[in-house]
């Protein structure tokens, strides 16, 4: 037994923020924002959006699109590094809201902008088993409500987005020629304060909510760029080459390649390191920002939609972020 991605499904909130819009609030430009990362928009969540709600939406059309009912699912995977409460996750509040009639299990994995490769893996391992047979991996994300959105956290609110993506993983037999072929993932947590929203955190005695709180620096994400830039440039070539390595693949053979989106800088660099020519690859971070575990079904979903990846293709997708986390997926589309 094999599995494949057979649909895919998006939303992104209706509130568009252009870097204009973001020199009202911080010190910043267009120019610097644009030269530094490629972006010139991103969504933001309007009043009643939530990681559910467009979990919910991206799921549906997921679900539409695969012409299935939601019944034919027995698995739902949901990764985020901004759940709705802090427990439960998301993943059962999904699973309700897309009102299943049998009580199918619900995953959460949080490994950030790998989260959606992690998941993907997961749901490959298990279909592969025999365990299910149609899973649902939905990826959602706020960001636009825990960012610093003054000069002070000009370097980290210019770079993230909201948006949700989700994609249905179904069996197909070993000689299908639309395929998941294999994952390579990595962790190396010696770096997870390189990256990283603090508080709050059930480890400080005075409570996690306390008097004061507000006041202290690290209820906001704090990132050191260049760290995290020298990384994502280094790792995200190395997972590529060791997959295609283990798979006897040569990178010369790969018909198209979906980066994270977090910089388009970071993404030339890899896919020149690589070897892998501009139009074997889609961006889509000047208009949706870094939308961390997103970022690639979103890409995918688009680049699909383009008529740049078709049924049988060779792809592969790589993405580093926090943890940090890194890896690379290989599958016949
Ligand atoms: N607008 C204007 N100026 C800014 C801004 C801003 N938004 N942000 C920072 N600056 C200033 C800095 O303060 C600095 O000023 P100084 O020279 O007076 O000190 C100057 O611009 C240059 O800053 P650098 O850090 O040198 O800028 P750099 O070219 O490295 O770009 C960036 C910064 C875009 C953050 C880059 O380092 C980067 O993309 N890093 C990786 C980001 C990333 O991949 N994150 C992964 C997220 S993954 C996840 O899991 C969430």
């Amino acid at each position: 037994m094999r599995s494949r991605i057979l649909s895919t499904g998006i939303y992104t909130p209706k509130k568009v923020v252009t870097n204009k819009d973001l020199e009202s609030m911080m010190d910043t430009s267009d120019e610097w924002i644009q030269q530094r990362s490629g972006i010139e928009k991103r969504h933001w969540v309007s009043e009643g959006e939530t990681t559910l709600s467009m979990a919910t939406h991206a799921s549906k059309e997921a679900i539409e699109k695969a012409g299935i009912d939601v019944d034919d699912i027995d698995m739902v995977i949901f990764t985020s590094l901004m759940t709705d409460y802090i427990f439960p996750g998301t993943g059962v509040l999904l699973q309700d809201s897309l009102g299943f009639k049998e009580h199918v299990p619900a995953l959460d994995t949080r490994n950030q902008c790998t989260g959606f490769l992690y998941s993907l893996s997961v749901a490959d391992a298990w279909v592969r088993s025999g365990m299910y047979k149609r899973v649902l991996v939905c990826a959602s994300e706020i960001h636009s409500t825990s960012m610093d959105k003054t000069t002070n956290g000009r370097d980290i609110s210019v770079l993230f987005g909201d948006a949700a993506a989700a994609c249905i993983i179904e069996a197909v037999d070993e000689s299908s020629e639309s395929q998941l072929i294999d994952h390579k993932l990595y962790s190396q947590g010696k770096h997870a304060d390189k990256l990283i929203l603090k508080k709050p955190t059930p480890n400080d005695l005075r409570g996690r909510i306390h008097e004061g709180i507000l006041d202290e620096s690290d209820i906001w994400p704090y990132m050191d760029g260049k760290f995290v830039f020298k990384n994502a440039v280094t790792r995200m070539p190395q997972a590529m080459k060791a997959l295609c390595e283990k798979n006897s693949v040569q990178l010369s053979d790969i018909d198209f390649v979906i980066a994270h989106q977090a910089n388009l800088r970071i993404n030339n660099m890899v896919l020149e390191h690589l070897g892998i020519p501009p139009e074997k690859t889609h961006n889509t971070l000047d208009r949706y920002g870094n939308t961390t575990a997103c970022t690639i079904p979103l890409t995918l979903d688009e680049a699909v939609r383009e008529g740049k990846i078709k049924r049988g293709d060779l792809v592969a997708f790589v993405a580093f972020g926090s943890g940090f986390t890194w890896g690379a997926s290989l599958l016949r589309y």
